[in-house]
């Protein structure tokens, strides 16, 4: 069992009977959402998922998991994702992806929500290794760049393709901006108080728990 496998066993063990448990994505949420599927099966466990991305959903639905609309719940018990970067207080970065709408919507909205990575995605502060993604209203994204190139460097997300810009599941653009502040609390807040961004990839505040993986050893961080 790789790093990115034995984390998303070990979630398995926050899961039980007639849960709704959200689901990630990501390759670290690729595991969990076979693992969580196989344990569903063999131990009859009426789990029912919601999904972030359609990629999961679709996902979810080959692996023979029951999948609800987000519009069907209000909350959820259990929610597992990935993450780019993990601090140590647990705000973590998320949005290499194109579904943050979704992924901060179910982090919020369940009772427990543990992070699953290996190690390489700890970092000291938010941004050491990636761009802070913003997911802007495609109309808005000029205005946007234009408030944040005041507060760091960054430019709109171009598409694997490399012949257009890159398009969220929510149908929005993508900004990728590095900031000289490190402090999440005020990045955070900069993000979500800037008009025309409908979500950013810094998740405050949400995550409960961290199961973290290295060399087939996993350690637990908890919110205190
Ligand atoms: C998607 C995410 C992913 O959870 C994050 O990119 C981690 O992915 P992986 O497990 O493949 O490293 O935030 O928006």
């Amino acid at each position: 069992m790789n790093d990115k496998e034995l984390v998303a066993h070990q979630a398995l063990q926050y899961v039980s009977e007639n849960m709704i448990v959200g689901l990630c994505t990501g390759s670290t949420a690729n595991c969990f959402i076979d693992a969580l599927a196989k344990r569903n099966k063999e131990e009859k466990l009426n789990i029912k998922v919601v999904s972030s991305s359609v990629v999961s959903m679709i996902q979810a639905k080959e692996t023979g998991l029951q999948v609800l609309a987000m519009e069907q719940i209000k909350e959820i018990d259990l929610y597992v994702d990935g993450a780019d970067e993990i601090t140590s207080d647990l705000t973590l970065l998320k949005g290499r992806g194109y579904d943050l709408v979704r992924e901060k919507l179910l982090a919020r909205a369940a009772k427990k929500f543990i992070v699953i990575a290996d190690e390489s995605k700890i970092v000291k502060n938010i941004g050491d290794n990636f761009p802070i993604p913003s997911e802007v209203h495609p109309f808005a994204w000029e205005l946007v760049k234009n408030i944040l190139m005041k507060k760091g460097t960054g430019d709109i997300r171009i598409n694997a393709g490399k012949d257009g810009y890159a398009i969220t599941s929510c149908g929005n653009f993508v900004l990728d901006f590095n900031f000289p502040e490190k402090n999440t609390e005020k990045l955070n807040t900069l993000l979500s108080i800037t008009p025309g961004i409908v979500e950013h990839g810094i998740f405050y505040n949400l995550a409960h728990g961290a199961l973290v993986s290295q060399n087939g050893r996993v350690r637990e961080i908890w919110r205190s």
